[in-house]
């Protein structure tokens, strides 16, 4: 069943577009640098060499300011002349066409949460070109005003929405539409065709259209199908992609039928799988620290590097998500997906070029390379946890059995640890040990290149490893650890962090929905997983859940729960990284 509803006139251009608020005027940029400042930014930096506080320092040729005036800038606030010159490196050299973007799913929790929000961000800071609105399709009853007033409340309600400019929701609320109807059926399809002939109208140009599928998965293949059988997915009137959210599938089976479903109308090259992760900056900066200097590569193979450590922890426990949980587990929900773009992030070579084919197909070849852990071999390389009760931060909380809508015998792991081979020349040898559980003592994300022993020890005491880690959240930022003398007559060493932290820029870290929904707007497709880096990533731990899915063995199934909730996991994930190693304490 669908219905109509009186449709407000299309919006005029003007309307549509605040003025852009970010841009630094070319005038201040042309401003040379003062001798002074110069002079400051060196002192600065001289006074800023000590041991553990090391400062980067945001070129001050290139901002116009002194490092001391950037560390005077709170986070994300703009400076004393109203304007926040980091904020200029949001902006892209193309900006999206005018287009439409269709949100299916957009009364969902992640809709409320993060697309909206992101989306009005950049829209507020004038990032979405010159003409953009917002068909929001859902199976409930509403009409255009009560959608409309759903999602201003949803930014009003948001933790992400950034600070909103007088007027400006007034404005975005014009922008928004509503459809809704069953994605089985052909109706809803139809009316989302004649939001596109209305929005062509308005933008007086081509019918781009951005599909958002922030649905249950289950939905994925109708709504691809639909948009296809009605011939949505063609391109000859403008561009039309479909961005779809995780879990891409539920095993390598599933994965590779909702690939071949979705081939069936839209060409890959129009497929946008979304993994937020790689939209967080920090991440992004993995690939800026390897492959933007010199100095990392000589050291990141087998020859210095003992091992690797990627942890992703949280704090929080089910969040109500009992129904998604319970189906999916923490090796769907993170380590098919998150974790194992931060592994081929570090892992790959070097792309020949910044650009999305480039990229993935170095992740799809490091993924490929992974030595495959057969059923007999998940014992040894896989440890999965459930949490019990404990107490965070003194605050008593249940275990994943007690937590409403889950089953009390529950089987479904919350914590994961795995130790990955990779076999090529430059990672033989080295493991990678990746970890991530719900309820542990902190929410962390951290990589950590862990570097072999020096040969040999000529001071007093054992030698320390060096360990560089990327710190994806929070704290952002890059830290090495090395040993060095410390003060006084005798030669001891200690080990000491060089620390580079990400608030030194001076600007509020974008929410990685921002950064991703722009890119797929624009048509670059680098940061979205293509379809056989996703296949591969779902060959490795295929192995782990049929161990633990399919054929949950006598003897196999643990004892759950089997680590209390604010501890780091169950025991046996030390004996994983064994071998005179351990894991970090974050
Ligand atoms: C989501 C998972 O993809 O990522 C959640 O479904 C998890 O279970 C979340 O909490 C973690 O994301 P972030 O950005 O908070 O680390």
């Amino acid at each position: 069943m669908t219905a109509k509803r009186g449709k407000k006139a299309p919006e005029t251009e003007k309307a549509t577009q605040p003025a852009s608020k970010g841009a630094t005027p070319k005038k201040a940029v042309a401003k040379k640098v003062s001798a002074s400042a110069t002079k400051e930014a060196v002192r600065e930096k001289v006074a800023s060499q000590k041991v553990g506080v090391a400062q980067p320092a945001p070129s001050a040729a290139k901002t116009h300011e002194t490092p001391a005036q950037s560390r005077k800038r709170t986070p994300g606030k703009p400076g004393a002349d109203g304007q926040n010159p980091f904020r200029t490196t949001m902006r892209r050299s193309r900006a999206p066409e005018p287009a439409t973007m269709v949100i299916f799913g957009v009364t969902g929790d992640l809709s409320r949460r993060k697309l909206l929000p992101a989306i009005f961000g950049l829209w507020q800071d004038g990032l979405l070109g010159s003409a953009f609105n917002i068909v929001g399709v859902g199976r409930q009853e509403m009409t255009d005003d009560q959608f409309k007033d759903y999602a201003i409340k949803a930014l009003q309600d948001s933790k992400e929405t950034d600070a909103i400019q007088p007027g400006s929701l007034e404005k975005f609320r014009e922008l928004l539409y509503y459809e809704f109807g069953e994605f089985g059926g052909d109706d809803v399809y139809n009316l989302v065709g004649k939001e596109l002939d209305r929005a062509e109208q308005a933008h007086g140009g081509r019918k781009n259209a951005l599909f958002y599928l922030s649905t249950p998965p289950s939905l994925f293949e109708p709504i691809s199908n639909g948009l296809g059988r009605l011939g949505l997915s063609g391109q000859s009137e403008g561009w039309r992609r479909l961005v779809i959210e995780k879990p891409f599938g539920r095993d390598l089976d599933s994965a590779r039928e909702l690939n071949a479903a979705i081939h069936a109308t839209w060409d890959e090259s129009q497929v946008y799988r979304i993994d937020h992760y790689l939209g967080k900056e920090t991440v992004q900066n993995l690939m800026a620290i390897r492959f933007g200097n010199a100095i990392f590569e000589p050291l990141w193979n087998r020859g210095y590097v003992d091992h690797v450590q990627i942890t992703a922890a949280e704090d929080l426990g089910l969040e109500g998500r009992a129904g998604y949980y319970e189906e999916a587990g923490i090796v769907r929900d993170m380590l098919q997906n998150h974790l194992m773009q931060l592994f081929a992030l570090t892992a790959m070579e070097a792309p020949a070029a910044f650009d999305a084919d480039a990229i993935r197909d170095e992740k799809t070849k490091v993924l490929r390379a992974v030595k495959p852990i057969p059923l007999g071999r998940v014992k040894e390389v896989a440890v999965r946890g459930q949490y019990g009760a404990g107490s965070m931060d003194g605050v008593k909380v249940p275990g994943y059995r007690e937590e409403p809508g889950v089953g009390e015998g529950s089987r479904t792991p919350t914590y994961v640890a795995v130790k990955l081979e990779i076999d090529n020349w430059r990672w033989q040898g080295v493991p990678f040990f990746l970890r991530t559980g719900k309820r542990l003592p902190k929410k962390v994300t951290e990589i950590a290149v862990v570097f072999k022993r020096a040969p040999l020890g000529i001071f007093p005491g054992g030698l320390e490893r060096n360990v560089l880690a990327f710190r994806i959240q929070p704290d952002e930022g890059v830290s090495l650890k090395f040993s060095s003398k410390s003060p006084g007559q005798e030669m001891v060493l200690r080990e000491v962090v060089m620390d580079f932290r990400y608030d030194a820029f001076g600007a509020q870290l974008e929410s990685p929905y921002s950064r991703l929904l722009l890119d797929a707007l624009i048509g670059d497709a680098t940061l979205f997983p293509r379809e056989d880096e996703v296949d591969h990533a779902w060959q490795i731990v295929s192995g782990i859940l049929e161990a633990w899915d399919v054929r949950p063995g006598k003897g196999q199934t643990p004892d759950f729960p089997n680590y209390a909730a604010g501890t780091w996991g169950p025991e046996e994930a030390e004996e994983l990284i064994g071998e005179g190693r351990r894991w970090r304490r974050l």
